[in-house]
């Protein structure tokens, strides 16, 4: 059953859970989530990037989750990852996705702002949702050298959801993406969310959420893959960042680990083998593996009406 991110994002507000957001770049990924919340009884947020949208096609991808929401009861979204512009918003809201998210976060606030409110007036018109972002994810490493303050300010929040009638609100809390997030100890900065939280009533988004997990890692490790020094967001991080308010947690890194440590491991052990079915089939199955994990982290097993 195809729905908006509204729906599902106000009722897991409202019950102190998240939904998982997940990437999605071809069939086996897609399959590997929607598999596992039909099992779990979860809703879901697949999202699609402008550069997933580049590789797959929006078609292909539009076809594949409708295809999807057929076959399963499960409440799913179709949701634009990252939209950097008006026209790729607009191309979405009018392709069949159910929300879209508009990044100005790499504009200064006032042109985040009008690039915001514009996306959410022709969202309204189609019942599509949308979510922003304010603050920047910045590696540990850079945030050090950057004077400005990353990090969503309280303050600014208030006054750009009231500003742009936003449906959905990702902040910068010290989260970033890929599987390098920390050098040294892992540092979120909850103090700032709990603010945010008590002055901000719309669902938050938490992108950048990925944990790097030791079991992904070693067997991608252990097939060749080169992964010295990653390191996520600990599974007690984010279980405190939901108790402070997160309803939406992105997840793509760890899929994209489980996929390549299984394809790995297929190669490595089966030399034989060149049916792509027989080296996608086990990366689907350690996909939804991660899926399954994130899903009960989260608390949205069994949430699913
Ligand atoms: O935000 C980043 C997501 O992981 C999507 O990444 O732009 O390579 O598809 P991508
Ligand atoms: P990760 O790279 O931590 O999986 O974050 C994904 C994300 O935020 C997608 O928008
Ligand atoms: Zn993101």
């Amino acid at each position: 059953m195809l729905v908006t991110n509204k729906e599902v994002l106000s009722v897991a507000s409202a019950g102190g859970y998240a939904v998982g957001a997940f990437n999605i770049n071809n069939m086996e990924i897609l399959q590997a989530i929607v598999e596992t919340a039909t099992e779990e009884k979860s809703p879901i947020i697949v999202s699609a990037s402008p550069s997933a949208i580049k590789y797959a096609g929006l078609e292909y991808l539009t076809a594949m989750v409708k295809a999807a929401a057929k076959t399963s009861s499960i409440p799913m979204t179709l949701h634009l990852d990252h939209g950097k512009d008006i026209e790729t918003a607009t191309m979405c809201i009018n392709g069949g996705f159910t929300s879209v998210m508009i990044d100005g976060s790499h504009l200064d606030f006032e042109e985040n702002i009008a690039m915001t409110k514009h996306v959410v007036e022709l969202a309204r018109s189609k019942g599509v949702s949308v979510e922003a972002e304010l603050g920047k994810l910045v590696s540990q490493e850079s945030t050090a050298q950057d004077a400005e303050d990353p990090y969503t300010d309280p303050d600014a929040a208030v006054e750009f959801v009231d500003r742009t009638g936003v449906d959905a609100l990702a902040v910068a809390i010290g989260t970033s993406h890929g599987a390098y997030k920390f050098k040294g100890d892992v540092k979120l900065d909850f103090e700032r969310l709990k603010v945010i939280r008590s002055k901000v009533d719309i669902p938050l988004v938490l992108h950048g959420a990925s944990g790097v997990p030791s079991w992904i890692v070693e067997k991608a490790t252990k097939y060749g893959a080169e992964l010295s020094g990653a390191k996520g967001i600990p599974d007690e991080h984010i279980t405190q960042a939901i108790s402070l308010g997160i309803a939406k947690i992105n997840i793509d890194t760890d899929l994209r680990l489980a996929f390549t440590g299984s394809v790995r491991e297929v190669l490595a052990t089966s030399p034989k083998v060149f049916d792509p079915r027989k080296i996608l089939g086990p990366a689907k199955e350690n996909m939804k593996k991660v899926v399954q994990e994130k899903m009960r982290l989260f608390g949205s097993s069994g949430k699913a009406p």
